[in-house]
């Protein structure tokens, strides 16, 4: 078992419907400590960036338009196989087959507006963190 570092994203539709607490809750809640967190708005470039392995799939331009479309908390938490456990606790992708029990499979009903993005490899994490965080951003273990 290795410590890992995971970024979660609480997207546009989860900001606007107030899950901001109930996502962060979630995490807290299973152990997984609060590394970096702050509220930003998405400009296309990092949009396109932190997707770019998706920029050909046909829903590409949709998925810039709406992880743009307002602002988002962005975290990086940490914890035991973290990004396996963040995967499992956010569910499926498309909210109308995650599982109960999972933040998507408990709030949405939609692929697109599907609440919260959670990084899926160590290499997506890298690429994802660079976009979002600085460095600095990151509070010393604790
Ligand atoms: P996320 O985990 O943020 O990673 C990529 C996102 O693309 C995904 O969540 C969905 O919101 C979105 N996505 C994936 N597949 C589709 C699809 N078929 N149609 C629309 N959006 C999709």
């Amino acid at each position: 078992m290795a410590v890992e570092k995971t970024l979660v994203l609480v997207k546009p539709d989860g900001v606007r419907r107030g899950l901001v607490g109930e996502v962060i809750s979630r995490f807290e809640r299973k152990g997984l400590k609060i590394r970096a967190l702050k509220m930003l708005w998405m400009s296309r470039e990092q949009a396109e960036e932190f997707y770019s392995v998706h920029r050909d799939k046909p829903f590409f331009k949709d998925l810039v338009e709406f992880i743009t479309s307002g602002p988002i908390v962005a975290m990086v938490l940490e914890g035991d196989s973290a990004i396996e456990v963040v995967r499992l606790m956010i569910g499926a992708t498309d909210g109308r087959k995650a599982q109960p029990g999972t933040i998507r499979g408990d709030y949405a009903l939609s692929i697109q507006e599907n609440v919260v993005h959670a990084s899926d490899s160590r290499e997506s994490f890298e690429r994802e963190f660079r976009v979002v965080f600085r460095e600095e951003e990151v509070v010393p273990e604790y």
